[in-house]
């Protein structure tokens, strides 16, 4: 056997070893934690842990991309279902409660990261939150 060969049954057998998804690297309360559970795995394979992307070609979903005014939650369901050209869906790999539990976990994400305004209650945002995402309460006065 050429040692290259050897090379790749190693790296298959440590592939088969651990054909563990990424964990998660955050805490999040616990009414997301199931979204979590689901997002590490089906999507984490691909996504990476917490959504962060860079282990392949899936993108980063903690990102002003994918906020709900770009992104809507139906959006999101529909590309875990159907996929899209580079995606493939994964219907039938979760229930439509899972999926659910994922997008809350997204959004939550989102939030964390200061993706999502506060305020996200439809219609009204008169709130200047345009410039800065400090929020300093003592400033105001
Ligand atoms: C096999 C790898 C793989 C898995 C598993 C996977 N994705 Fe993706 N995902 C991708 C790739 C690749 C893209 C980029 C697709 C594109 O640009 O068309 C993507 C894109 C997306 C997008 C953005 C789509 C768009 O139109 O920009 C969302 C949202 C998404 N994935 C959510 C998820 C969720 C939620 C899961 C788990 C239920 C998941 N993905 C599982 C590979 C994966």
């Amino acid at each position: 056997m050429r040692p290259s060969n050897r090379r790749g049954s190693i790296a298959l057998l440590v592939l088969f070893l651990c054909s563990c998804a990424p964990q998660p690297q955050k805490e999040v309360p616990a009414e997301y934690k199931s979204g979590q559970k689901y997002f590490h795995q089906i999507c984490s394979n691909c996504h990476n842990s917490d959504a962060m992307g860079g282990l392949t070609k899936a993108p980063k979903l903690i990102d002003g991309d994918y906020a709900p005014d770009g992104f809507s939650d139906g959006d999101i369901r529909d590309t875990v279902l159907n996929g899209t050209k580079k995606m493939p869906p994964q219907k039938g790999k979760l229930s439509e409660e899972q999926i659910s539990e994922i997008i809350k976990y997204l959004r939550y994400s989102q939030k964390a990261a200061g993706l999502i305004p506060d305020e996200k209650s439809a219609e009204q945002d008169d709130d200047d939150e345009a410039d800065g995402e400090e929020e300093d309460p003592a400033a105001k006065s």
